[in-house]
Parts: structure tokens; sequence; C-alpha cells
């Protein structure tokens, strides 16, 4: 919608740009005709005020610790709907029917085998390859597996890679973490619903039943909810380039795998628990603290902070609710690091430092106690992540595509490097 024009004066010259409201958030200013008419960018290296698309799928209000998937707050989905059917409502828009529901159960589930070859594709890794880098191969490599749906001009191979990929990732997950320890992969089993399908293909073993824990596989299918899409953050920026070149949606995911990786940002409930790790004890919180508040040394509280949370991450409140449910299921009544967990976010949230730059636990702050406890090692954690967040990827991926006004992404630059100069021959330069 438009909301009238500001103006933009310099050098004498005006230059009008539109104003565009959205339904809900800042509106926004339309700098597409600055360069043409006033010759100059606009700069905003790590887009701290740059709207890079418009998008009907995630809210966010940072100050107000809100997260909206098509309009449902994330407390009502993560307590009332599963996993499958938060997928469908960001890839539809709307919540589905129970017909409609069942429906997408049905495809998913018969997505969830992958080609038999890819077992072999596995071989060719150490045994003690990352988990991540094992996903960000094997994602990718579905490309050379399933040409049929690489075509992203056609609406129905688009589908059909979009359910390939929320099927099969977890079957990839779960073969990454059995390569890694050495046990046979397990195949998917159509009879259970899909997180527990991803619980047994993960702990379940050939010589015996696989018996899903209800409330284990309730939390799990939580935590996937919480993670399935979070608006324009860095992964799903680099999946919407990577589409907007028309790569094959296979590679635009695995882009996002590559880019979630990084310790800033999934890679944070890894580095998070290794963090929780070191400290050990609650009365080494105070040194880690002041490392974390020193200018001259890189440590951050991995798991706090948030470029657009300046609240309490509300995702973090219902891990935090997940991670007491899944250690009383489990019987674990003190666990030391989430002792330091609890008294870390206790002390950082009075700490004049954290108060004043707006520093809060974010998603993945207790995200690794709860995985610990119920049995993934810490390189597993953000396979996890990308595993829920292939769903969010793929939607914002689809609405780029369906975009009519969708061209390949192509920022410029601010150049400070050396003017034109001439090539000097070897011989001449000292
Ligand atoms: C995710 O974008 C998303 O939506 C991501 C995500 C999603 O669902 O996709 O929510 C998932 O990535 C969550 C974030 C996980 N990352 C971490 O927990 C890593 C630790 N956090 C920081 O690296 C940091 O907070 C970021 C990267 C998350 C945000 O960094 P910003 O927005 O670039 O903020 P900044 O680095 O400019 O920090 C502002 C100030 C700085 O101090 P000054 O330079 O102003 O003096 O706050 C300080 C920072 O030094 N600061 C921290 C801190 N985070 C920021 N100081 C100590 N510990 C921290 N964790």
């Amino acid at each position: 919608m438009s909301a009238g024009t500001g103006t933009f004066s310099i050098d004498g010259k005006n230059i009008d740009l539109a104003v565009r409201e959205g339904t809900i958030g800042p509106s926004v200013v339309d700098i597409a005709p600055l360069y043409k008419n006033a010759g100059m960018f606009t700069y905003d290296p790590g887009f701290t005020s740059t709207a890079s698309c418009e998008s009907k799928i995630t809210y966010i209000d940072g100050d107000e610790g809100v997260l909206l998937y098509r309009g449902y707050p994330i407390e009502q989905l993560a307590e009332h709907g599963d996993f499958l059917e938060t997928c469908y409502l960001l890839l539809y828009g709307e919540l589905p029917t129970a017909s409609q529901k069942a429906d997408f159960d049905y495809r998913v589930t018969r997505h969830t085998m992958v080609h038999e070859q890819m077992t072999r594709f596995f071989q060719g890794f150490r045994r003690d390859a990352h988990p991540m880098a094992i996903l960000v191969a094997s994602v990718g490599a579905l490309s050379a597996f399933y040409h049929d749906s690489t075509d992203i001009s056609d609406p129905q191979q688009r589908m059909i890679a979009s359910m390939r990929m929320i099927a099969k990732v977890p079957t990839l997950a779960a073969m990454a973490y059995k390569y890694s320890i050495g046990q046979p992969f397990m195949y998917p089993k159509n009879n259970l619903d899909y997180t527990s399908n991803f619980l047994h293909m993960c702990f379940g073993v050939p010589c015996e039943e696989y018996v899903p824990n209800p409330v284990l596989a309730r939390a799990m299918d939580r935590i996937f909810i919480l993670h399935a899409d979070h608006e324009q953050n860095a992964s799903t920026s680099t999946v919407r380039l990577a589409g907007s070149s028309g790569a094959n949606p296979f590679a635009c995911i695995a882009a996002g795998v590559a880019c979630l990786w990084g310790p800033a940002h999934g890679g944070a409930n890894e580095a998070a628990l290794k963090m929780l790790e070191e400290i050990g004890t609650p009365d080494r919180i105070p040194e880690f603290i002041a490392r974390a508040k020193d200018k001259n040394d890189p440590f951050r509280l991995m798991g706090f902070g948030h470029r657009v949370y300046k609240n309490y991450d509300p995702r973090a409140k219902i891990m935090q609710r997940t991670t007491h449910e899944v250690l009383n299921e489990l019987g674990i009544k003190d666990d030391p690091l989430l002792d330091v967990a609890m008294e870390l976010e206790r002390i950082a949230l009075h700490d004049e430092y954290f108060i004043e730059k707006k520093l809060y636990p974010n998603i993945d702050f207790y995200s690794g106690i709860t995985l610990k406890a119920m049995g993934f090692p810490t390189s597993m954690f953000t396979v996890l992540f990308a595993l829920a967040r292939t769903v969010g990827w793929i939607a914002q991926w689809k609405e780029m595509i369906e975009d009519p006004s969708q061209k390949i992404g192509r920022p410029r630059q601010l150049y400070t490097g050396a003017p034109q100069r001439d090539y000097t021959p070897i011989a001449q330069r000292s």
C-alpha cells in the first residue's frame, strides 16, 4: 500500500521517493529510483535498515518479542499444532482443514526415502566428518538424483521438489548421524508421524523395535515448529539470492544450510552448549560475563543477542519450558549445564551492559541442553535447526519465484580501492 512520498535532498536536488506501508510493522522507502535520479547508492552493510523484499510469510516485532507465522503467534502454533501443520501454513498461507492435513501428511510421508545410491554417496566421507558438512553436500546432491524436479518454471516440479526436501532432509540428517557413529542407516517407517519417524531413524537399530517416547517426540516436534521460519535472516536471504539467479531448488536450500552453519547464526546452538560446558560451574560465570563485555576479547555469550529481538526471543521462552519438560521426562533432576544456563541468564539480565545493549537469550540458548538430554551429540544441533528451517527456506524461495516483479539480486558497493592506473612491467617494480 502506498503511504505518500519522502523527499531526499542532496546537492540542492530534491528526489521524491515513494513510501509504502505494510500490514503491520515499519513502512519502507522505495529507493530503487535513487541511483537513476541522484547517481548514488544507499549504504547499509549487514542490512540493519534494509528491507530486501516484500513478504507475507513471517512477521517479527523485535521490540515486543512477537513472532507470527502467516499471522498466527508462535506460542499458539507451538501449543496447539504439529510441525507438518506449520509446514502447510508456511507454504500455502492458511491452516489446513482436516482433509488437507491428512493429504499433506500422506504426501510428505511417501517422499521420506532417498535414492538408494545416496547411501554410497555417504561412504566418501570420513566417519568423523561434521554432520553439517555431510548435510550441505547431500542436500546439494539431491539435484543429482532428482532431475525431474529441478525446472523452477514448472509449478508442479517446484511443488515436488519442495515436498521432497521437507520429507528427505530428516532422512539425510539421520543418515549423517548414523554414519558418524558407525551404525546402519534406518529406513523411514510410514506408520510413524514425521517427528517420531525422525527419532526412529536416529535412535532405532535393526536389532530391536524402536518405540518413540511420545513426550520426547512432542518436544522435538515443537522444537521444529520454533525453528521453521524467521523472516529475512542470513540463511533465508542466502536462499532468496541463490534462487534469484534461477538455480535449482536443491542447490538453493544447500546454500541456506551452508550459511546457517555459522556460529553467529544457526551454529550458535552448538557454540552455546560448548560455552556452557567451558564455563562448567556457576562460580565461573562472572569471568565469562567480563570477557563478553571486553571490547578487546572476541568472546561473545553464545545464545545471547539478536539482530532483531531487542526483547526476549519468544521462541527462547517456549524452548526453556520444553527443556524442563524433557529433563523431567528423562528423570534428569539436576543438570549442571541447566544450572549454569539459568544462573548465566539471571546474571546477564541484571547486568547493565546487557540491559543497555538489549541482549536477551535467543532460541539457541536453551536448545542445546534439550537436544543433548535427548541423546543428540553437539555436532548434530545445527543439523536439527537446518531440518526445521528447510520449510521456511522453501516457503520464502517459493514466494520469491512466484513474485512477478522478482529479478536477480545484485547489490552494488562503495568502492574505496585504487583509482585507475597503468600496468607496470615487472622489471620496473621495486
Ligand atoms: C540466530 O536473524 C535471525 O533471525 C537469526 C535466527 C533465526 O531464527 O534465523 O534468529 C537464528 O541466528 C539467532 C542468533 C544466534 N547467534 C548467537 O547467539 C551468537 C551470539 N550473538 C551475537 O553474535 C549477536 O548478538 C548476533 C550476531 C546474534 C547479532 O549481532 P548484531 O545484530 O550484528 O549486533 P552487534 O554485533 O552489532 O551487537 C550490538 C552490540 C555490540 O556491542 P557494541 O559494538 O555496540 O559496543 O552488542 C554486543 C556487540 O559487541 N553484543 C554482544 C553479544 N551480542 C551482541 N556482546 C556479548 N555477547 C553477545 N552475545
